[in-house]
């Protein structure tokens, strides 16, 4: 069989999956995007970070030292914080810097140190070792070379590392697809592809537990439409027209349960 280079289909993925957004129909989008992640995240007490850390419960402890890459707001910080010694939570966007701090502060959490970093340019040497449980959450697209920041994160663990990616909206976009640009979707985007990392990891021989999560995540119809135009948006530009598309799809659509995927593997 041709050996196939992952590298190289991941990078056309990403650069499909990380278009520039475009959004018309709402200056401030960004901004109460934002917003709603922050408020999302706290859905129901932290529902995805305590789903994440029920899976992750067996290799979790009070004695467990934690590297988070990608906090954002603290989804899945708060509920691991709770449940281990330590986490230091490598995040590189001051505002989301600035909701993770408000959060922490809000559930009591202590036990969190923020660095306020880009993780690719973390010193490898002065990490190697350094924890028990090297995770990240909802981060796959923001690397460019998904190999090297297994690698990373390999080389900051002496256990176990996990990574938990949302799986299953490409039936969403697949919907919308036909709706907004009148062609059949031939799987121009993919939202997810959480399976890259499943696939590398194999070919390095690692043995990957693979676990499916469901939680449940209550947004308002605004919201609703925000978070669909978020990744509709990188592919086509979401104006008015498009708005009206993406709202006429959220008042006939049947919430369903959202699901991730959490991948764990030893050293
Ligand atoms: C999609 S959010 C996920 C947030 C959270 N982990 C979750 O599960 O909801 C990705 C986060 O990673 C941060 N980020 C992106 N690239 C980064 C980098 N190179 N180093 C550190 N943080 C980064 C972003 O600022 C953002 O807060």
């Amino acid at each position: 069989m041709k050996e196939l280079n992952w590298q190289d289909i991941w990078e056309d993925t990403r650069q499909q999956r990380m278009r520039p957004l475009k959004i018309t129909y709402d200056t401030d989008f960004r901004a109460k995007f934002a917003e709603d992640q922050s408020a999302v995240a706290k859905y129901n007490n932290y529902e995805y970070g305590r789903a994440a850390t029920e899976v992750l419960g067996e290799i979790l402890d009070k004695d467990c030292e934690v590297l988070e890459i990608g906090p954002g707001s603290g989804t899945l910080t708060i509920p691991v914080a709770q449940r281990v010694k330590s986490i230091v939570a490598v995040e590189s966007s001051d505002m989301a810097v600035d909701y993770l701090k408000r959060n922490l502060e809000e559930s009591r959490v202590e036990n969190v140190t923020i660095l306020n970093a880009n993780w690719l340019d973390v010193d490898d040497r002065e990490i190697k070792d350094g924890f028990d449980l090297a995770v990240c959450s909802h981060f796959l697209w923001q690397v460019k070379d998904v190999e090297e920041h297994l690698r990373k994160m390999e080389n900051a663990s002496r256990g176990y590392c996990a990574v938990i990616q949302p799986a299953g909206r490409a039936e969403i976009v697949k919907e919308l697809w036909r709706k907004i640009t009148g062609k059949d979707y031939s799987g121009e985007f993919d939202p997810d592809a959480d399976y890259f990392v499943y696939l590398i990891l194999r070919l390095w021989g690692r043995l990957v537990n693979v676990r499916i999560m469901n939680y449940s995540i209550e947004r308002n119809f605004e919201q609703e439409v925000r978070y669909i135009a978020s990744f509709i948006g990188r592919y086509v530009e979401v104006d008015a027209n498009v708005k009206e598309v993406i709202e006429q799809y959220v008042s006939e659509r049947n919430k369903e349960q959202q699901s991730a995927v959490v991948m764990w593997w030893t050293l």
